[in-house]
């Protein structure tokens, strides 16, 4: 069974969803590096290269199932932020657009009664549950963290260590 061009047009749009997702963490990890919080730096960065792993995911499954990929345009992404605490804030925001399309994607695929990439996207919604989690728990930190710059450094080194990356 070949994609139909709904899906096709839709994987292509999540597809873009993620790349422009990467592009916003590296813009964070670039904040973060002008803010003197090397360890923010690195986890934006590594999360940036987590985002562009999703995409390519994406992207090697239209071609396997036969599709065709279409980049589009990559939007500009918010380059400065009031605090870390903001960026994460922007960062949760863009997660949970991420999470809407892709349940609409998933939605989309039920009702065209396109299992395989129903069962593609099974790993993308929980890898949403997992994402939002994190930025949820780093966020939960920064408000207690506050004004308090001794607690932020260490919570940069911590952010520093993160081992998970794609
Ligand atoms: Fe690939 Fe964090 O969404």
């Amino acid at each position: 069974m070949s994609l139909n061009n709904k899906i096709e047009e839709a994987l292509n749009q999540q597809i873009q969803s993620e790349f422009y997702s990467s592009y916003v963490y590296l813009s964070m990890s670039g904040y973060s590096d002008s803010q003197n919080l090397p360890g923010f730096a690195a986890w934006m960065r590594a999360q940036s290269e987590e985002e562009r792993g999703h995409a390519m995911r994406l992207f090697d499954y239209v071609q396997n199932r036969g599709g065709r990929v279409r980049l589009g345009r990559i939007a500009q992404p918010r380059l400065d932020f009031e605090s870390p605490r903001v960026m994460f804030e922007e960062a949760l925001r863009q997660e949970q657009s991420v999470t809407r399309t892709i349940h609409e994607l998933y939605r989309l695929a039920q009702e065209e009664k396109d299992y395989p990439t129903e069962v593609e996207l099974q790993w993308f919604v929980q890898e949403q549950v997992e994402e939002e989690k994190t930025i949820l728990d780093i966020l939960a930190q920064l408000a207690m963290i506050g004004d308090q710059p001794a607690a932020l450094v260490m919570l940069d080194h911590r952010l520093g260590g993160r081992t998970d990356e794609a």
